[in-house]
């Protein structure tokens, strides 16, 4: 049942006294989440996190965001000075706080969430920055970049849960928003990259690992993939 829309309605208490306890229920509780917020953001981050969590455990795939040291690994090689960036599920916004305090400016930032709770709460956090609540597996019919392509993109999802053929249509989309030598970065809680080989060589990609960061729980690993030149320094086509 959804009770959001019922803080509009007009409930008398004496001709339908459940509904008002309940919108009365409702009323306290975001009174609460608002002052949480206040007190204690990095508590009610997490929490949001987990009640997305709670939702769909199979889309967020974690139940904590991930940490600043993660954060920074995954931005550590873009240049801010080199384009727009993509980020994919940026969740409740680890890594879009790492792309700002990397230099990377919000008009240059274009996020990608398909929870609508959580796309809300990315535009109230960052309210200069494009945030499209769509699914990532349908990039490839928006134009997130009409200047230039973008520079590199950070992704967020938990791609292990996606069954392969998501996977491809992601990266085949996401790849098409990047410029040639664009580069989209991953992480993993895995050995492996999420990317098995036969999926990267469908694609005309290469995944190298950059970094494994211990201090984040659970310890993730960070992934780089790119496009493959052929010999005549060509890239192929997705
Ligand atoms: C593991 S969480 C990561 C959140 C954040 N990047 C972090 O590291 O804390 C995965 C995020 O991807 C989003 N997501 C999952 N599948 C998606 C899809 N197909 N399209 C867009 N976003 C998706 C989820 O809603 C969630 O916010």
């Amino acid at each position: 049942m959804n009770f959001r829309g019922w803080w509009g309605d007009a409930v008398h208490p004496r001709t339908d006294p459940i509904k008002a306890r309940l919108a009365a229920i409702m009323a306290r509780r975001r009174h609460g989440v608002a002052a949480l917020e206040r007190r204690s953001p990095w508590l009610a981050e997490r929490l949001s996190f987990y009640h997305a969590w709670r939702a769909n455990p199979r889309a967020i795939g974690a139940i904590l965001p991930s940490g600043r040291a993660l954060g920074a690994a995954m931005v550590r090689e873009i240049d801010p000075a080199a384009g727009p960036v993509l980020e994919l599920g940026p969740g409740t916004g680890a890594f879009t706080r790492a792309l700002l305090a990397r230099g990377v400016s919000p008009g240059q930032l274009v996020l990608v969430e398909r929870d609508p709770y959580l796309a809300t709460r990315l535009r109230r956090d960052f309210p200069d920055i494009a945030v499209f609540d769509i699914d990532a597996a349908d990039l490839q019919r928006y134009v997130l970049f009409p200047r230039e392509p973008a520079a590199a993109a950070v992704c967020g999802l938990p791609l292990l849960n996606l069954p392969l053929r998501t996977r491809l249509r992601i990266l085949r989309a996401t790849f098409t928003q990047l410029r040639n030598d664009g580069a989209c970065y991953l992480f993993t809680y895995g050995v492996r990259c999420p990317v098995p080989q036969r999926l990267l060589e469908r694609l005309g990609l290469r995944a190298r690992k950059i970094e494994v960061v211990f201090a984040n729980v659970p310890p993730a690993r960070v992934w780089k993939l790119t496009r493959r030149m052929t010999p005549c320094g060509r890239t192929r086509e997705l």
